[in-house]
């Protein structure tokens, strides 16, 4: 539902995927916007209400880590059980489709990783995929008789029943997993589902979405002032693209300098934004202010709860002189609602993302959040849409606690100096190298510990200081970036050479998951 509480044409029309906690779920929802089709991510407990106000025209239910028999196990919304849609079950989805429709589930041998698929017959679902083909398998029960109605679709060597189908109904499941890159045909899977099945129609495209977005906020905020928090980055940029469209000079538009900013970051962005957006930007200096509320803060939710809290306060003193202020508009996307929402399904909550998080309860302002369901790739093709320069969409992601994050244990200023210096490098570097637009995020992490190392004859015990440099297409997964050897030599000798009270660079080789992009 939008916040003005209508859901929008673009959205309507698509697929409601309901999240039994599977490690990879936005990976269907954006296989399927990938196809140009509106998908939303809903909790087991979701309402008939609440789906039917997306107006969908197919479901799918998401793998998950539960058994269907497990204690505490998710269940599929009672509504679903008579199949109001076409619906699609995945992995633990196709097992509560078996177990609740009357067939049988058990628990079998633990299968993981790639297997061979096999197809028995035609179906719509399998259609243009080979009569053999690679898919990827991650399940510990097993689905050993279908339901009345079904047919089994393929095998695979260790599972009898990887996919089934009851054309009539237009229900479908599969064992393994057609979201994830290892399955080779997953795509044609998924958009059989969805085009052969589901019927759906190619509404969502950017210049959709941009239309209806500006003229929600501008009946929202008609005649108010929108307060727009602008960071220099893709997102608050593209914020205020879409509210200048949608009311024009009451956008106000603020960049505040916290202190957490890389190098020469405030500078550099406010001069970008007045000539390359013809912006009104006021720039805030509340580096005191913030270093005071942080200062010794080592816990990682706290430094975001600190945070979140201090920006809204210094907004509210700048525009107490302005008369009313309403709303604050900002850049929450759809990976920080599902990733700061238990609620949202059985995930939990990694982090408090500042965006969603780590706001206090108590504030002047109402949210506009016109960016809450895409991704970040989304907003990168929103970008475009609304003719942002090139350079500023391709900016490496920042978060908004800034290099808070990025420096472990207790916030110091000579720290957030020493991790300044040594980042400043490791951008330089990549962009010297060709290397920056290869990655998704490059960054540098100040770690709390010490390590022995040796400068000309004299012992030192001082900082390490760890790179991290990733590859990804939304944030959501990513791969650590396999950088060229000599460019992280060349990296590492400048921060250990150039940087005072640094003796020893390490490079972070985890991917996430099971690790996160961030170390906070
Ligand atoms: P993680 O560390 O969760 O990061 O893998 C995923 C993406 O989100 C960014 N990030 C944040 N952005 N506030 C933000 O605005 C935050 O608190 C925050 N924490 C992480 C991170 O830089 C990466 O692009």
């Amino acid at each position: 539902m939008s916040q003005t509480g209508r859901t929008e044409s673009v959205r309507r029309g698509g697929i409601v995927i309901i999240d039994f906690g599977s490690q990879v779920t936005q990976l269907i929802a954006r296989r399927v916007r990938e196809a140009n089709v509106y998908s939303e991510i809903l909790p087991p407990t979701a309402t008939e209400a609440q789906v039917r106000a997306l107006a969908p025209r197919g479901v799918i239910l998401s793998g998950g880590p539960a058994s269907v028999y497990g204690k505490g196990a998710p269940v599929m919304p009672a509504f679903l059980k008579s199949v109001p849609y076409p619906m699609l079950g995945i992995c633990y989805g196709m097992q509560l489709l078996a177990h609740d429709l009357g067939g049988r589930v058990v628990r079998a041998h633990r299968e993981y990783g790639p297997a061979y698929l096999v197809k028995r017959g035609e179906s719509e679902l399998l259609r243009g995929v080979p009569s053999t083909s690679k898919v990827w398998m991650s399940h510990g029960d097993s689905v050993v008789r279908l339901p009345p109605g079904f047919r089994r679709i393929a095998r695979t060597s260790s599972c009898r029943h990887a996919a089934m189908a009851d054309p009539e109904r237009r229900v479908y499941g599969v064992q393994f997993h057609p979201e994830v890159v290892h399955t080779d045909h997953g795509v044609t899977i998924l958009r059989n589902f969805v085009f052969r099945i589901c019927n759906c129609r190619r509404q969502w495209t950017m210049g959709a979405f941009a239309k209806e977005a500006v003229a929600a906020i501008r009946e929202r905020a008609a005649g108010e002032k929108v307060l727009v928090a602008i960071s220099g980055g893709v997102d608050s940029s593209v914020v205020a693209a879409l509210v200048g469209r949608a009311i024009g000079p009451n956008l106000i538009g603020l960049f505040v300098d916290n202190g957490l900013l890389r190098k020469n970051e405030g500078a550099e962005v406010i001069g970008f934004l007045r000539k390359r957006l013809g912006a009104k930007v006021r720039l805030v200096d509340a580096r005191a202010r913030f270093l005071k509320h942080l200062e010794g803060v080592s816990d990682p939710e706290l430094k975001r709860r600190r945070i979140g809290t201090t920006f809204i306060r210094v907004f509210e003193d700048e525009v107490r002189h302005l008369g009313k202020v309403r709303f604050l508009a900002q850049g929450t996307l759809y990976p920080d609602v599902i990733e700061s929402m238990s609620t949202k399904g059985p995930s939990a909550v990694i982090k408090t993302h500042h965006n969603v998080g780590g706001l206090p309860k108590r504030m002047q302002f109402q949210l506009i959040e016109p960016l809450r369901e895409l991704f970040k790739d989304e907003v990168r093709a929103l970008g475009a849409e609304l003719s942002l320069p090139k350079d500023l969409l391709w900016r490496h992601p920042f978060p908004g606690p800034g290099l808070a994050v990025r420096l472990l244990g207790p916030i110091s200023e000579p720290r957030l100096a020493t991790l300044r210096d040594a980042d400043a490098i490791v951008i330089e570097e990549l962009k010297r190298s060709g290397e920056y637009d290869r990655v998704w995020q490059a960054f540098t992490v100040l770690l709390p510990v010490k390590s022995v190392g040796v400068m000309g004859d004299e012992r030192t015990y001082a900082d390490v200081v760890a790179i991290r440099a990733v590859t990804s297409r939304d944030g959501m997964t990513a791969d650590w970036a396999k950088l060229p050897p000599e460019v992280l030599a060349r990296m590492s000798s400048r921060i250990i050479n150039e940087v005072r009270g640094v003796n020893r660079v390490v490079y972070d080789v985890s991917s996430k998951p099971p690790s996160t992009i961030e170390w906070e």
